[in-house]
């Protein structure tokens, strides 16, 4: 499709009509519900104005270098930089304008959170999922170098990942493979690794969607509808929603996405209580937030809500060649409704953002298009009339990265059951493979767009959150390079002509699969509503045919999330069940790594398996009412996935953390020691704020964004920051500012540094614990440490919860290690509303400490104060 249809049929049109009520095909259509309206207690308050950023001490050399730059800036400059350049006017999915006299280029933004998306010669990394699910902190940081390392060679100055948002609590939500997993710890230590590691490479991350973006339909706003609200009470936002995000700020992310939907009934892109208030005050955000592409619904009152940047600069209408900011935000410059220190900050953050990363340094202009593969082709595709050029150098960015996305995708392999040790496989097995998601796409490699199909092994999701695969290794071809005596039936449906021998061992390959709305798969619409938990294609009638005909069953599952297993894991010859989650390009050489024993499983299930979809909370369900705005309360709190399976006494199929190995582990001599005394229930006072660039905050000339003033060939429908007769506009003095414009807000105690006050993040606590491999296998083990908060903090808190987790490096039979976990004030917190800070037991009195290897299994406790046993 050229880029024209596929904006068309892809994008606009279901953005635009999503108010059409989506056919829900689901059999059990309780799961996708219409409720009543409960958005009266659920309000966003005004916060106001914009903390400006530049005073943490990490980023100060930054800003001190924008300072110089900004200041002699006009206001033709500094509004382009703000502005994407339109829907299809360049080679990135999104670009500014430039600054081209301080060598600011524009600024290239390009998805996604696994890869370069729409190009080519590039990695397709296993997501979010699967790298939660190895628990291996140092991957999750290798990923992150080499998907920098590929952004920067293609140069793309802002990737748009990691996504720690959604948090997986709606099981069907289509994008809960971005992350890193239901629980909060373990998608702020997914999404931290992965910034770190990214930005060490000098591309600047961002980290998505800010926030409360836990389903797909209904989450847009447009001229025709309005995108659901996210209702969500602070403590809840505290504790899970925010912590992902607050980790990432802490590890000096250089950018922050909005999400589509509002939050307490104000839309993201300008909701002064998320962007000025929580992130730019409390948590202390230096960077530059940015709008998802069209969700920029307002000109003045998003910019002083905080937002520093609109993509891809499209208004309300894409295409038109007209924007809420571009001219409109000289016009209200110059006519004082956006105060021009708002506009300074903007443009100082992202400024000083590209300092920071050293991207004025040797940094690559793009040489790739993600218009189109061709060669050459139009540089601006949406101006229809365009000039042309090269638009694709074809650069090989993927160096060595296979290996790495092949140890995330070995690592995360979960084994959930191993019946009679029937894993490992041996070379020699007799194998006979069923399943289409055994092979490859019928249809060709990458021949759906943006993975928008399910079609032999799913090695991710769909939509932007994607990248093309420049090869896959498929189970069917892994498995033939190693096995002489298999046999393949690369089909779904049992073939009725197969013989069985005892001696036999069936493979079974079953998947289930979601995406990103604006593309619909075999009747889901993003999120799972068709297919509901269960796995695609008659999976659970394949399992049950081949169990009934082979005595030795392995079942392998490529899935986005949760998946039912009922009909078929406690069938007799059912004997192995293997998670592969999401394994990108390198499929067949992971899954085959476990398979027949090179390495053990070690993976870990990053969210509950449940028995039936009625043990979730009903808040939880996809919400379908395409007439007015959805009202998405979170009531069932801070109890969603685990938090709610052990608080509502259910027992999951498969708790959280699960995972065998083929060797086992032993652990030995745990002890406790405190570091730094919890000795008042709140932190130590936040240390103030340092200073922030000051500048002249007049209203520039009118002719500085003056078209007269110009010489360029202007392209049509391209945006520009130009006015004509910019000279007629006056300044009002009594503009109506938002209610508490005018304040200063006092510095929120819960801040004082990135990622909140720092006194939070000192190590309370540390547990060490031994680790030795007593089986026969080499193997890694996985530790996790769940804390258990007394009532005496008279708050309804979840028994158990994640609050750190270390893998072992691989350890020979007989091998020990002693692993670290450490434990900070915030980890033993409860976010209290009313002091608006986080409160610990004093002494962290009556807190435990819980260490295993699943939230279900935890065998030592150790009390605060006291020592650790064996439970
Ligand atoms: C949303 O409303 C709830 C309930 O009033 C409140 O606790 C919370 O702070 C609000 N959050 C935002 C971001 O406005
Ligand atoms: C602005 O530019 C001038 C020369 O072009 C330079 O000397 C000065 O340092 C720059 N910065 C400021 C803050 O004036
Ligand atoms: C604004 O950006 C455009 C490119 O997007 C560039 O052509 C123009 O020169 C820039 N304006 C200024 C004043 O730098
Ligand atoms: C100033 O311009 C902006 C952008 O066009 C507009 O939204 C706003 O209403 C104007 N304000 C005044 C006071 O004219
Ligand atoms: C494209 O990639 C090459 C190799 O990484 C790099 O040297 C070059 O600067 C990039 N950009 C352009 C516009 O050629
Ligand atoms: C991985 O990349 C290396 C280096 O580019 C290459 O030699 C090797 O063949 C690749 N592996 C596979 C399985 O394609
Ligand atoms: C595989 O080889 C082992 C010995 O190496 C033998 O015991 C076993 O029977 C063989 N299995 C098959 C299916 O041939
Ligand atoms: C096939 O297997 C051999 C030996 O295990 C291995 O060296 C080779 O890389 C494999 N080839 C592919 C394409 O995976
Ligand atoms: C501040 O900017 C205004 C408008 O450009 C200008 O008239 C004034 O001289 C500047 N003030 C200083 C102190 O530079
Ligand atoms: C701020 O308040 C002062 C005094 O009440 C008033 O004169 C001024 O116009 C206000 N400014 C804004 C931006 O509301």
């Amino acid at each position: 499709m050229t880029a024209w249809t596929r904006l068309v049929v892809g994008f606009l049109l279901p953005q635009l009509l999503v108010a059409s009520p989506v056919p829900d095909a689901a059999p059990d259509s309780v799961k996708v519900e219409q409720r009543d309206d409960e958005s009266v207690d659920y309000q966003s308050p005004p916060y106001y104005p914009t903390p400006h950023g530049g005073w943490v001490s990490d980023w100060a050399e930054a800003y001190e270098k924008a300072y110089q730059v900004v200041s002699n800036m006009t206001l033709a400059e500094k509004v382009n930089l703000t502005t994407g350049t339109g829907f299809f006017m360049g080679p990135c999915v999104g670009q500014t304008g430039s600054a081209p006299r301080f060598g600011v280029p524009n600024i290239c933004l390009q998805d996604s959170p696994l890869g370069i998306r729409n190009s080519d010669h590039n990695t397709a990394f296993p997501p979010g999922i699967t790298t939660g699910a190895t628990f291996n902190k140092e991957l999750m940081y290798e990923r992150g170098v080499a998907l920098g390392e590929e952004s920067r060679g293609k140069g793309v100055n802002v990737q748009l990942g990691p996504a720690v948002g959604p948090l997986g609590r709606k099981p069907r939500g289509g994008r809960i493979w971005e992350g890193f997993g239901a629980d909060p710890v373990l998608q702020a230590v997914g999404g931290a690794q992965t910034i770190k590691g990214m930005q060490s490479t000098g591309t600047i991350a961002s980290m998505k969607h800010f926030i409360g973006n836990e389903q797909e339909m209904y989450r847009m706003s447009s001229i025709i509808t309005k995108g659901y609200s996210s209702n969500i009470d602070d403590r809840t936002l505290h504790e899970l929603y925010l912590w992902p995000f607050a980790e990432g700020i802490r590890a000096g992310v250089g950018s922050l996405m909005t999400a589509y939907n509002d939050v307490n009934s104000s839309a993201c892109s300008q909701n002064s209580k998320l962007l000025n208030g929580i992130a730019k005050d409390e948590l202390g955000f230096q960077g530059f937030i940015l709008t998802d592409w069209l969700g920029h619904y307002s000109g003045v009152a998003s910019a002083l809500a905080g937002l520093d940047m609109c993509m891809p600069g499209d208004g309300a209408v894409p295409l038109f060649g007209d924007s809420y900011w571009g001219s409109e935000l000289s016009r209200s410059i110059l006519n004082g409704s956006v105060p021009v220190n708002r506009l300074n900050d903007m443009v100082t953050r992202i400024v000083a953002t590209w300092y920071k990363f050293g991207q004025d340094k040797d940094y690559p202009l793009p040489n790739f298009s993600t218009n189109t593969q061709d060669e050459t082709g139009p540089l601006y595709p949406g101006a229809l009339f365009s000039p042309s050029g090269v638009v694709n150098q074809f650069v090989n960015v993927q160096a060595d990265h296979n290996v790495t996305a092949r140890a995330v995708a070995r690592e995360a392999i979960t084994l959930l059951k191993n019946d009679q040790g029937i894993l490992p496989l041996r070379r020699n097995d007799s194998l006979k493979i069923f399943g289409s998601d055994a092979g490859g796409n019928s249809d060709g490699l990458n021949s759906c767009s943006d993975q928008g199909c399910d079609k032999g092994v799913l090695t991710m999701g769909w939509g932007s959150g994607t990248a093309r695969l420049p090869y896959l290794i498929t189970p069917q071809e892994a498995i033939a390079n190693i096995s002489k005596n298999a046999e393949f039936h690369i089909t779904d449906s049992f073939p009725s002509d197969v013989t069985a021998t005892s001696k036999d061992i069936a493979l079974v390959f079953i998947n289930a699969d979601s995406g990103e709305n604006y593309i619909t798969v075999e009747g889901n619409p993003g999120d799972r509503t068709a297919a509901g938990l269960n796995a695609w294609h008659n999976g659970d009638d394949l399992v049950k045919a081949a169990a009934q005909k082979f005595s030795n069953v392995v079942v392998i599952v490529h899935t986005v999330g949760p998946i039912l297993m009922e009909e078929w894991v406690d069938l007799k010859s059912v004997k192995a069940v293997v998670v592969a989650h999401l394994p990108g390009q390198e499929a067949g050489n992971s899954l085959t790594d476990v398979l027949f024993g090179d390495y053990s499983p070690s993976g870990h299930l990053p969210y509950s398996i449940p028995r039936s979809e009625s043990d979730y909370p009903d808040s939880v369900s996809i919400i379908n009412q395409p007439f007015g705005q959805i009202q998405d309360t979170y009531t069932e709190g801070l109890y969603v996935d685990y938090r709610h399976f052990i608080n509502a006494n259910i027992t999951p199929r498969y708790p959280f953390g699960h995972g065998l190995s083929y060797t086992t582990f032993k652990f030995s001599n745990p002890t406790i020691s405190e570091a730094t005394a919890l000795d008042s229930a709140y932190p130590p006072a936040r240390p103030s704020k340092g200073s922030t660039p000051v500048y002249n905050d007049s209203i520039p000339s009118a002719s500085e964004v003056s078209w007269s003033s110009t010489t360029f060939t202007r392209i049509w429908r391209y945006l520009y920051p130009y006015l004509d007769n910019p000279q007629s506009i006056t300044a009002s003095n009594d503009y109506p500012y938002p209610e508490g414009y005018n304040t200063t807000q006092p510095e929120p105690r819960a801040g004082g540094g990135q990622g909140g006050n720092p006194a939070i993040f000192k190590t309370a606590f540390t547990v060490q614990v031994q680790v030795t491999n007593n089986g026969a296998r080499k193997g890694k083990a996985v530790l996790q440490l769940y804390v258990e908060l007394p009532s005496s903090l008279g708050l309804d808190t979840p028994s158990l919860q994640l609050r750190q987790f270390e893998k072992t490096k691989e350890l020979a039979p007989g091998q020990s290690e002693t692993v670290t976990l450490e434990i900070t004030r915030k980890d033993v917190s409860v976010w209290d509303v009313v002091a608006q800070d986080w409160k610990a037991p004093v002494n962290g009195e009556g807190v435990k400490l819980w260490i295993g290897q699943s939230v279900a299994d935890l065998p030592i406790v150790c009390v605060v104060g006291g020592q650790c046993s064996f439970a």
